[in-house]
């Protein structure tokens, strides 16, 4: 049986944002565990390695405060997984999947993927969570575009991503 208490927010994270990071902030508040779930898609041509994701992630979420105003994001799990994600959050007896919604274009396929998942396990229900208005032109994408091309990208992701992105985009380079 899952628990209703724990809930699963899914995604790329290639990098993750300041977007991203509210959504965590504010979904561990309403639940006993958030797992951050960094999907491993070999199709997907990403920028950052799942590892390197994940410790971006963790390294942010460890600055994320709880309900009580105190640092450590201590509910908070970041894990990575392949294959269906219905089936990771039933391993992880996850109830609950989280999404966040910025603008009506994402929400098509957030629908889809809600639907398949509601298919493919009836008792997983999806949640939206809007964004924070300030986030909502937010993407990974923008933000590797901004940072490819030189813009200062330090207050649309935590501390210490631009650094990664810059150094990245150095050494691959050469
Ligand atoms: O941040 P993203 O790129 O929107 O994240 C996509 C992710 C990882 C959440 C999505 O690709 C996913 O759920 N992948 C697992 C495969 C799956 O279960 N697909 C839904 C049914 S087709």
């Amino acid at each position: 049986m899952s628990d209703p208490q724990t809930y699963i927010y899914p995604g790329s994270f290639d990098p993750v944002t300041n977007g991203h990071l509210d959504i965590i902030s504010r979904a561990s508040r309403m639940c006993k565990q958030l797992i951050v779930a960094v999907g491993r898609n070999r199709e997907k041509k990403t920028l950052f390695t799942v590892e390197e994701r994940i410790a971006m992630l963790r390294e942010s979420a460890a600055r994320v405060a709880d309900s009580a105003g105190r640092p450590g994001g201590g509910n908070i799990e970041v894990v990575s997984f392949t294959g269906l994600l219905a089936d990771f959050a039933r391993q992880c007896g996850a109830s609950v999947i989280v999404k966040g919604l910025r603008a009506m274009s994402d929400f098509e396929y957030e629908f889809q993927m809600a639907l398949l998942n509601k298919y493919l396990d009836e008792r997983i229900e999806t949640i939206f969570m809007m964004t924070n208005v300030q986030f909502t032109y937010l993407s990974s994408s923008a933000v590797k575009e901004l940072a490819l091309n030189g813009a200062d990208i330090s207050g649309l992701v935590p501390d210490g991503v631009q650094e990664r992105i810059r150094f990245k985009v150095t050494s691959q380079r050469g």
